[in-house]
């Protein structure tokens, strides 16, 4: 094509995904571009995700301490109160800051960053409305998609973020004022962590879910758990319940909802709904059912081992393909295609990508379920250490919640790490690695850990499943 640049690899998408596909395919030396159309980098992630929600949880849990639980610690703050546009400034901080330090990155390592829609002309030809107007067209030996997700739309329930009375997860990390009762659809990730963020700032948080346990299917021991400490923190929950539609009216919203196992209809009225049933794999205006690419009955592109679509030359990584939609199960993914691009090999191991729930406490877990090896008929041993019998949770009085290890019972081999409590999402990352080490429980049971620290939990969680535990 006239006037076209040629490339090794067009990336379409900048989330964690395709930021750091790009990155890698750079690196190894391939001239790389990625595609953006958002007007900034870092995906839903960077932008409307992980890094936004997480400013909130930690700063809105710091009021909460600083509100309900200084007092016991000896600390005298005589009045304590928040400012929700500091807050919110805080949290746009965080994002810009790091958005623009991807766009560093892009430059240090020579990525082309192409801002504008992508769409494939043909399995080589990448076209790019760009978002100053311009229409350019770019043509790659290779592209990968990795265009993400968005929330799943609930049939009949319009979501209009502007107006912040029905909104999804984006909506909920920029309400102009805390509501005074706020309905969420959906125990799951996002109505547990955004739920927790205004309940803190002391918006009456009533949940509705469709199965009986909160999670997403996380462990029952831990799901258990931690819907007592949600209950205790003042959070409803309406569990079993199939919301029937709502509506705004006037200033309220009206929820219409009745039992799954059947009963009459109800109505919750409320100032603001939330609706954060899953997200659905994003691939609006792409073109690439158009050139051939293959999907799902999901709407999820289907790839090989190798992230190869059905189309050679098109790969697909992250959200928008198979597997938990996690940022950083596309960043694996980011660096394996790249590698694979490059005429090496990937790796991904997806028995060992951790998940975390940023609440308080923090609940975290790698590996099998219980319940999913009871199901598959795997002989296991199950060993659980709680924090009361941990000297430095005790210490700074963070006992609440346990770990819980999971080995097949007849090699002692780790299947499944289960943690409710004070900083999990980092005591994850040593199961993450006993699994991906193929470590035994007796490996970790024997290995010294810091006192006193947390993660002796950790340790003797492993004592327990291998053998019996010391504190308890
Ligand atoms: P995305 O991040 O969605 O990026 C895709 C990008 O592609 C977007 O920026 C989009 O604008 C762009 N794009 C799409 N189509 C085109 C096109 N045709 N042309 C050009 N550009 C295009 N995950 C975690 O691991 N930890 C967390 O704490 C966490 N918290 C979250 C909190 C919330 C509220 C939400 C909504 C998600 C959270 N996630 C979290 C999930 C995480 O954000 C995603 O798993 C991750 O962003 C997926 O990365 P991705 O690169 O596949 O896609
Ligand atoms: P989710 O899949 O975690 O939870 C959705 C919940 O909604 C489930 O419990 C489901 O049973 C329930 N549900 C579905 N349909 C329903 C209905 N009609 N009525 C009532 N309940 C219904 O999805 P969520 O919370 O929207 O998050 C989407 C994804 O974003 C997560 O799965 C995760 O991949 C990612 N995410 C990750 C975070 C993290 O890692 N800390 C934080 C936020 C999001």
């Amino acid at each position: 094509l006239p006037g076209s640049k040629e490339y090794d690899v067009v990336v379409v998408g900048g989330g964690p995904g395709g930021y750091v596909a790009a990155i890698k395919a750079a690196q190894l030396g391939l001239k790389t571009a990625c595609v953006e159309k958002r007007g900034s980098l870092g995906g839903t992630c960077l932008n409307v995700g992980c890094i936004p929600s997480k400013s909130l949880l930690h700063n809105t849990h710091l009021y909460h301490q600083a509100k309900h639980d200084f007092a016991k610690r000896g600390i005298i703050v005589p009045e304590v109160g928040f400012d929700l546009g500091v807050m919110m400034k805080a949290k746009e901080g965080s994002v810009t800051g790091l958005t623009k330090g991807i766009e560093y990155l892009f430059k240090k390592n020579k990525v082309d960053y192409l801002k504008g829609s992508g769409k494939l002309v043909d399995p080589t030809t990448v076209a790019v409305a760009g978002l100053d107007g311009s229409n350019s067209t770019v043509k790659a030996k290779n592209i990968v998609i990795a265009t993400g997700s968005e929330p799943t739309p609930f049939p009949g329930i319009t979501i209009d973020n502007a107006a912040g009375k029905i909104i999804d997860s984006t909506g909920a990390l920029s309400l102009k004022e805390v509501p005074k009762k706020i309905g969420i659809i959906g125990a799951g990730v996002i109505g547990l962590e955004l739920g927790s963020v205004w309940q803190r700032l002391g918006a009456e948080a009533t949940t509705f879910e469709f199965m009986d346990a909160i999670g997403a299917g996380m462990d029952k021991d831990i799901s258990v758990a931690f819907k007592k400490v949600l209950e205790k923190e003042g959070m409803k929950f309406k569990m079993g319940t199939k919301v029937k539609g709502a509506e705004v009216v006037g200033d309220k919203v009206i929820l219409r909802h009745e039992p799954v196992k059947g009963g009459p209809e109800e109505t919750y009225e409320c100032d603001v709904l939330l609706v954060a049933i899953g997200r659905r794999p994003y691939t609006e205006g792409l073109g690439a059912k158009e050139v051939g690419v293959a999907f799902d009955e999901k709407g999820r592109v289907k790839v090989d081992k190798h992230f190869a679509t059905s189309v050679p030359t098109v790969r697909c990584i992250g959200d928008v393909t198979y597997g938990p939609m996690l940022a950083h199960k596309a960043e694996e993914e980011g660096i394996a295609v790249a590698e694979y691009l490059a005429g090496g090999h990937g790796h991904v191991n997806y028995d060992a990508i951790p998940s975390v729930i940023y609440t308080y406490p923090e609940v975290a877990w790698v590996g099998k379920t219980e319940q999913e090896l009871q199901a598959a008929k795997v002989d296991i041993k199950v060993g659980k250490f709680p924090f009361v019998g941990n000297s430095r949770a005790k210490t700074v009085e963070e006992a609440e919640g346990m770990v819980k290890i999971i080995t097949e019972a007849k090699t002692d081999r780790i299947l499944g790490a289960h943690i409710i409590g004070a900083n999990a999402g980092e005591m994850i990352a040593e199961a993450v690695i006993g699994i991906e080490y193929g470590a035994s429980a007796e490996d970790i049971a024997r290995t010294s850990h810091a006192h006193p620290t947390l993660s002796e939990a950790f340790k003797e969680a492993c004592m327990a499943a291998w053998t019996k535990a010391i504190h308890v």
